[in-house]
């Protein structure tokens, strides 16, 4: 038997103004686009910006359905959006950020598994890192490529 170790650096900052102004201006992006998120089952709402590597910004937000599981995340609806109609470029940039009766959360929004394999798709597709800002009122942790949010991940270099 081997013991393998997995370890990742990421970066905190403790409010958005410490953020460089790129990084605040997709944060705002996304506060805003949670406040239009359509989430009545859970009232948990999620928002997400996307930064390409032409400067253009797309946001998304969740939606959910009375049948929970054909809902969508905030991440993959902006991802697919960009994707969709940016096939060309590159992701640069996703800040994502989640709020409860127009607060932001306490802690720092962590993208659920089957959003973390989508970034990676997109990073993997593009070749680019896809940096990671995921904010709540207790800062703002910010990761520098998505292949370290997934350890051990399933690619098409698997296929
Ligand atoms: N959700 C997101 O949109 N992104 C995340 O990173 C975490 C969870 C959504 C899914 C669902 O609409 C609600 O938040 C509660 O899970």
């Amino acid at each position: 038997m081997t013991k393998k170790q997995y370890s990742f650096d990421y970066e905190h900052f403790a409010t958005a103004k410490e953020l460089p102004q790129q990084d605040q201006e997709l944060v705002e992006m996304a506060i805003e686009a949670a406040k239009k998120a359509y989430a009545p089952y859970s009232n948990f709402n999620v928002g997400a910006s996307i930064l390409l590597d032409n400067g253009t910004i797309v946001t998304g937000n969740n939606q959910e359905n009375a049948a929970y599981p054909s809902g969508l995340c905030a991440e993959r609806v902006a991802l697919f959006y960009a994707n969709a109609n940016y096939p060309e470029n590159a992701v640069k940039t996703i800040a994502v950020v989640a709020m409860k009766n127009n607060e932001l959360v306490s802690t720092e929004v962590a993208p659920c598994g089957s959003c973390r394999q989508a970034i990676l798709e997109t990073e993997t597709r593009f070749k680019t890192p896809i940096k990671m800002i995921m904010g709540g009122k207790a800062g703002f942790n910010i990761i520098n490529n998505a292949t370290e949010l997934l350890p051990l991940s399933f690619t098409g270099d698997s296929l």
